[in-house]
């Protein structure tokens, strides 16, 4: 299915370039918000060193661009560690992760992104793995099957997910450290939005890097893109510089609303609204409708449609809010009729 609204490349990884990447802060002294997730890697990672011993496995679970894959880097960073990176839907067979694991030496850390994706099959080779250490590799098949053990050397898994309800228990509960992430605060984007531009060469007044900071849906990668398009807009339009009304001018040539909605989001609370009257409406509807995945809905759009209060979930299906109506300048039909 595609769809060409404005809205979901926003979120989405892109194949990150030189110059994004070093947007990435390295070291979690730098890592700004999710005081408690910090504090406790923090704890984690210097106990771990002075023991001189590899730090447990680590679980970190929120919604797209929140900085999971930032973590696992400066997990890695803190520990002095080498990083392998891997995702669920990249880890087919057991024998790619075979491959994998048997080159990590010790304290190595094995990043899994997306690790609700993992095969079944693939799963049950990293029980062994995550808890004792070791893989068992079946040689032949049928009667001649043969099985070998294998040592690993000590290793660091962090998986990354959206959803880590559907993660199996087995699995879940093989992690030491399970943290959710949350949207940002807006004086933390504010923090993160004038990081960005100093570390893009480009100047922004304070009032603008709020407004930047107020439709960045609490999400890093978003503040990060829109700043991006802000700062090409004000190179050719404003001599560089970004003020308030450079932001509100890039900002509506992007279909990004003053709440930071994109033509998607909106796409899909008028749809509630009109097409459903407001809901409840069920998932398989709203993606017929809308011409999109379940996954974009549940895993991109969703999350801070819900959390900022514009779309509530109920048992039968989801439903748009008084702020959704008013937002889109709607009048609700009056129940009482
Ligand atoms: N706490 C943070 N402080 C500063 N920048 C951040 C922070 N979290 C994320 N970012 C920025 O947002 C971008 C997206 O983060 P990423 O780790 O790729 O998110 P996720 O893996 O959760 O989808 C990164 O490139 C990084 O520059
Ligand atoms: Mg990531």
């Amino acid at each position: 299915m595609r769809n060409d609204l404005k809205g979901v490349d926003l979120l989405k990884k892109e194949k990150e370039d030189e110059q994004y990447l070093s947007l990435r802060p390295k070291f979690l002294s730098e890592y700004i918000g999710q005081e408690k997730v910090v504090e406790t890697l923090k704890i984690a990672i210097q106990a771990a060193l002075q023991r001189n011993e590899p730090l447990e496995h680590v679980l970190l679970n929120g919604p797209p661009g929140l900085g999971k894959t930032t973590l696992a880097h400066i997990i890695a960073n803190e520990m002095g560690s080498k990083i392998v990176t891997s995702s669920g839907p990249a880890l087919e067979k057991g024998g790619d992760l075979m491959g994998i694991l048997t080159n990590l030496e010790r304290g190595d850390v094995f990043f899994i992104d997306e690790i609700h994706r993992v095969p079944k099959v693939v799963e049950e080779f990293l029980y062994p793995a995550m808890e004792d250490f070791a893989v068992d590799f079946i040689f032949d098949r049928g009667i001649h099957a043969r099985t070998h053990r294998f040592r690993l050397e000590r290793f660091t898994l962090i998986g990354a997910t959206t959803r880590a309800g559907l993660l199996s228990s087995p699995l879940r509960e093989r992690f030491g450290i399970v943290r959710d992430l949350d949207f940002y605060k807006e004086d933390e984007l504010v923090k993160i939005i004038k990081r960005s531009a100093s570390l893009l060469n480009v100047t922004i007044d304070e009032d603008a890097a709020q407004e930047t900071a107020r439709r960045a849906r609490g999400t890093p990668r978003v503040a990060n893109r829109l700043l991006r398009r802000i700062r090409d807009y004000a190179q050719v339009k404003a001599k560089g510089h970004i003020t308030r009304q450079v932001v509100i001018e890039a900002l509506e040539l992007e279909g990004i609303d003053t709440e930071g909605l994109s033509e998607l989001d909106r796409k899909l609370l008028s749809t509630v609204i009109l097409n459903y009257k407001g809901g409840p409406v069920g998932i398989e509807a709203l993606c017929a409708t809308l011409l999109v995945e379940p996954d974009v809905i549940v895993e991109v759009l969703e999350p801070y449609l819900l959390k900022s209060g514009f779309l509530i979930r109920t048992p039968q299906g989801r439903k748009a809010t008084d702020k959704a109506y008013a937002h889109l300048g709607i009048q609700r039909p009056s129940t009482l009729l």
